[in-house]
């Protein structure tokens, strides 16, 4: 039992006369969810007393107990048998009664020129900071395993939709390569937004900055911060940094789930354009034949636990008056909870990529159906018959009625009977109505040729070498 010195009502309640109610103090402690940041707590503490002592503040004796006591509590957390207390509120004073339980009086230096408002903005930076550069390694990975699964298919041929309807036939790879395109813009974000935050609040003390003579740009340096940041008042006041990073996040969502969408699609038994392993599928309690997709369904669906926490944190940050308020203690849990989740989207994501194998005969018969070369057919009247496009277009229309008509394939059409409809067409226009010509002919720039699409994904093979995707 510790005694009453170290509950938080010790530490910083000497004005008051009785305890918090039991209410309050539920509603004010964070101990639950802020241990996740008790790394990042010690860290900035260490940071923190080796300036301190480096400037003189403090004697050499006391920082060295200081620090050998929270290399002690470190091992305690990692081993889990640190003695967490709702009592002593949240991470900050968790750590620091302990220090004082090993080492007594000297703990109490630790926290000059300091406040929780600079620590707790610090602490949290530093999560965020780290979280942030998990999700760039796991883009990157998404985006080469991506790369790869385009690479075997630039010569797959699939229909190419819009309005979720047949519309030109494509190249599978280009298909995978537009999302190695989305996610390239997602691991910009995720970068820019690494670049703004990398600054640190520490030393901004409770809000107007510190009497003792501090060296900010130490402890900055201590922590792997670029610089601090320039305002005291900003620094302990501002959570842009986890908002940018989840707002980074839940675009990258976006992505994910519109991925994940294709590939329950792509799953279902009426298209079966890809097979996914028994490793990424479920089975069915009572349908013995089900191969149920649910990784990719759960990234669908957690998409609106990432968006809701930025949502949340916008809402929490929104109007709050300069600067600290305990409202911001609501910060925590939603980006912890964004973070876990967009983590483990983008590790099934990587995994589904890498295992999923397409069945290019399905997905090419299905390229065949719905008249899907009928915009070839109309370009080539405008380039053979030196047709305006919106006539060619017209005429493509009424014999597109007539294949239908007579039940078959556009490239089925007898000419004669094309040329009832228009009699200057002649024999040469079936070179342009086989899917295969439709899809090679594609070679503008970011075009669906395999050609144009092989150049893409060397391209990318070659910024994933360099790391620079
Ligand atoms: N637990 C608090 C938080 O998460 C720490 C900051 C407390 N500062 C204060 N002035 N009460 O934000």
């Amino acid at each position: 039992m510790r005694d009453e010195t170290n509950k938080s009502s010790g530490l910083i309640r000497g004005r008051f006369g009785e305890g918090m109610s039991e209410v309050m103090e539920q509603i004010n402690a964070s101990i639950g969810f802020d241990q996740r940041m008790a790394m990042q707590d010690i860290d900035g503490s260490i940071a923190h007393v080796t300036m301190l002592c480096e400037q003189k503040i403090v004697s050499a004796e006391d920082a060295v107990a200081i620090k050998d006591g929270l290399e002690v509590i470190r091992t305690e957390i990692s081993s889990g048998s640190f003695p967490f207390s709702v009592e002593l509120e949240d991470i900050h004073m968790n750590v620091e009664a302990r220090l004082r339980e090993l080492i007594g009086a000297a703990a109490g230096r630790l926290h000059t020129a300091r406040s929780r408002n600079d620590q707790v903005a610090t602490d949290f930076r530093l999560w965020v900071r780290e979280a942030n550069d998990r999700a760039i390694a796991l883009v990157q990975q998404l985006i080469a395993v991506l790369v790869e699964q385009a690479g075997e298919n630039t010569a797959t041929i699939m229909p190419g939709y819009t309005h979720l309807q047949s519309a030109q036939p494509v190249s599978f790879g280009h298909h995978l390569m537009a999302y190695v395109e989305m996610f390239g813009r997602d691991l910009g974000r995720l970068r820019d937004c690494r670049e703004r935050m990398n600054e640190s609040p520490l030393g901004a003390a409770a809000l107007a900055g510190t009497s003792f003579p501090i060296d900010r740009a130490r402890t900055a340096e201590l922590l792997g911060f670029a610089r601090p940041m320039r305002n005291s008042l900003d620094a302990v006041s501002d959570r842009d940094f986890a908002l940018e990073y989840l707002a980074a996040a839940s675009m990258c969502m976006t992505h994910l789930s519109r991925l994940a969408d294709e590939i329950v699609l792509w799953m279902s038994p009426q298209y079966s354009f890809i097979e996914l392993s028994d490793a990424w599928t479920t089975g069915s309690s009572i349908m013995p034949q089900k191969r149920n997709p649910d990784a990719a369904e759960l990234v669908r669906g957690k998409v609106g636990r990432v968006h809701g926490s930025l949502f949340g944190l916008l809402t929490v940050m929104k109007a709050l008056p300069l600067t600290f308020s305990k409202d911001m203690q609501e910060d925590k849990e939603r980006t912890f909870d964004g973070a876990d989740t967009f983590e483990l989207c983008l590790k099934a994501m990587i995994g589904m990529i890498g295992d999923m194998t397409p069945r290019a005969a399905n997905m090419r018969a299905a390229a065949g159906a719905a008249h899907a070369t009928a915009t070839d057919l109309a370009d080539w009247l405008v380039r053979e018959l030196g047709l305006p496009f919106r006539e060619a277009h017209h005429i493509t229309g009424q014999l597109v009625r007539l294949a239908d008509k007579h039940g078959v394939r556009l490239d089925e059409l007898p000419l004669a009977a094309m040329q009832e409809v228009e009699a200057r067409i002649d024999e040469n226009v079936f070179a342009v109505l086989g899917i295969e010509d439709s899809v090679n002919s594609r070679r503008s720039l970011g075009g669906t040729s395999p050609e144009c699409v092989a150049r893409q994904v060397e391209e990318w093979r070659s910024r994933v070498k360099q790391s620079l995707a």
